[in-house]
This record gives structure tokens, C-alpha cells and sequence, in this order.
């Protein structure tokens, strides 16, 4: 029995996309990544194509199925069958390539990735063990004074973080259902309630930019605001956000 041509053609084409995988996924033990499989069997397809229609007679034999199909009074069904299952196939494929997925990505995301000991900040090299806030220590020696700086602290929020964090500190603020991760609650207390002031500190002047591998793939929208923030005005939110909270910075001496 022969093989029709278009069979064939198709068998050959099944072939070589099948060797392409065997020689670099199994021999080689290499990923070949598939924008540039496409390229190869684009050309595959071109080179069979040309083989397959070099002749008259061949060429004839080679789309006498796809005439038929199209053409014979008797293939009615299935002519009906192809011509619906094929673009709605080509459609739910193209559909479910451009969707965006909103998924959390298989790894998981470390929220709270160990800082580095050091980090570059305002140009200088600081070493985030030994940093502390400047303006804790008033929170018992000048309370007038603290409330100043809370207060200074709760200007730079309202201005700039209320956006993603919300004005209520939880999180919600009236960008963050457009962002993936989601911004973080302060009230929560799994966020500024374990972390000392110096971590907040190196996330605030950082940003998603800032973050270890540990926290990718995803991609934080938390600007670098040591870009658009004094030093000076950091610590200071700082000291809103736990203020305004009720809650407490861990420290180094009593954890808790
Ligand atoms: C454009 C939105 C956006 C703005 C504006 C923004 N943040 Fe964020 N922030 C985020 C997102 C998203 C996260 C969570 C992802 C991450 O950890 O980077 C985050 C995380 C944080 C964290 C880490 C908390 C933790 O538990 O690890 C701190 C601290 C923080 N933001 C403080 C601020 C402060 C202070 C401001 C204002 C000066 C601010 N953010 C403004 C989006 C924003």
C-alpha cells in the first residue's frame, strides 16, 4: 500500500520535530527553546515543501486530499467538522498563549527574604546589623519631640505611600488591586511587627529593586525612594508606621 503524499509529508515533518527534541533534550541533554524550534521547523517545512512539489505530478498528489476534502459532494460531514474544529482550534490556542496569567508562580515567594548584612544607600556602604533609627531614642528622652518626628513621618506617608499601603495602613490603598504582589499590611502581624527598624529601613530605600534572589520571580512595585526621600524622612515614616499600628520594632536585645 502507498503512503499518500500529504501523509507522508506530515510523517516527515513529525519525524524531524521528534529527532530535533531526541538529539537536544535526551543526546545533549540541552533545552532548545522554542521561538527557535519554530525557526527550525519553519525551514523543515519550507525544505518539504519544496521537495514534495517539484514535480507536476507531485505536487497534484500531494493536495489531492485537501481537494477532496474541500471539493467532493460525499465529504460534506467531515468538510463541516474540519472547517469549525480547526479555527476554533487555532483561536482557543491563540487565546490561551496571549492570556496573561494572574497565578502566584509555582515557587514560592519568600515575603521576608533575609537582608543583606550590608547595603549601599545614599552612596555610602552601611552595615544594616549595626543600623538603628536615630530618632528612637526620643520616644523616652523627648516625647514632645517624638511626636514631632511621628507627625513628619505621617506627612511623608500620606504624600507617598498612602497610594499602595493605604491610608489606614492595611494595604489597601486605591492602587493596590492593580498590583501583583500585592502591597503589604502594616497592621498585619506578620510584616513590620517582626522586623526591626533597620530591615524596614533597607525595603524602604530599596524598593522591589532592592530584593534578593529569594524574592523573585515576582516583581515588586515598591519604588526606591531613596530616589525621592531624605534619609532623615525614612526613619521618620518609620516611626509612623509602628506609631500608627500600636505596634513594636523587634530589636536585637529583647525579640519579641
Ligand atoms: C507603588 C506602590 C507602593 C508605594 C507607593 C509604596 N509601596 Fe511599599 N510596598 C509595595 C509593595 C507591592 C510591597 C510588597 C512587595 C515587597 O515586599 O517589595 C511593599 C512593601 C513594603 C515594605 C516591606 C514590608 C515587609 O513586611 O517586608 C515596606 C516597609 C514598605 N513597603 C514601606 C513603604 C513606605 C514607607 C512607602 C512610602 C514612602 C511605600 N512603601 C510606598 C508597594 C508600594
Amino acid at each position: 500500500m502507498k503512503i499518500p503524499k500529504l501523509l507522508q509529508a506530515v510523517l516527515v515533518l513529525i519525524g524531524v520535530y521528534l529527532g530535533f527534541i531526541l538529539v537536544f533534550d535526551v543526546l545533549l541533554d540541552a533545552v532548545i527553546p522554542s521561538s527557535v524550534l519554530a525557526m527550525y521547523m519553519f525551514f523543515v517545512a519550507a525544505g518539504v515543501f519544496m521537495v514534495f512539489t517539484f514535480e507536476e505530478d507531485g505536487t497534484r498528489e500531494l493536495v489531492a486530499p485537501i481537494k477532496a476534502l474541500v471539493e467532493e459532494p460525499s465529504r460534506r460531514l467531515i468538510r463541516n467538522i474540519v472547517f469549525v474544529v480547526v479555527p476554533v482550534l487555532a483561536g482557543a490556542g491563540t487565546y490561551f498563549q496571549m492570556v496573561p496569567s494572574l497565578d502566584a508562580p509555582v515557587e514560592l515567594r519568600s515575603i521576608h527574604p533575609a537582608p543583606p548584612t550590608a547595603i549601599k544607600v545614599y552612596g555610602k556602604r552601611v552595615n544594616l546589623l549595626k543600623l538603628e533609627n536615630p530618632y528612637r531614642k526620643f520616644e523616652k528622652e523627648d516625647p514632645e519631640k517624638f511626636k514631632e518626628l511621628v507627625a513628619g513621618g505621617a506627612k511623608v506617608y500620606i504624600q507617598n505611600c498612602q497610594y499602595c499601603h493605604g491610608d489606614k495602613l492595611d494595604g489597601k490603598g486605591p492602587y493596590a488591586a492593580g498590583l501583583n504582589p500585592t502591597p503589604l499590611n502594616f497592621q498585619d502581624v506578620g510584616t513590620i511587627a517582626q522586623l526591626q527598624e533597620s530591615y524596614l529601613f533597607w525595603r524602604i530605600a530599596t524598593g522591589g529593586p532592592g530584593l534578593p534572589k529569594e524574592a523573585a520571580p515576582w516583581i515588586s512595585s515598591m519604588p526606591v525612594w531613596q530616589n525621592f526621600l531624605s534619609e532623615e524622612e525614612i526613619w521618620q515614616v518609620i516611626l509612623f508606621l509602628y506609631d500608627y499600628t500600636g505596634r513594636r520594632p523587634r530589636s536585637w536585645e529583647h525579640d519579641g
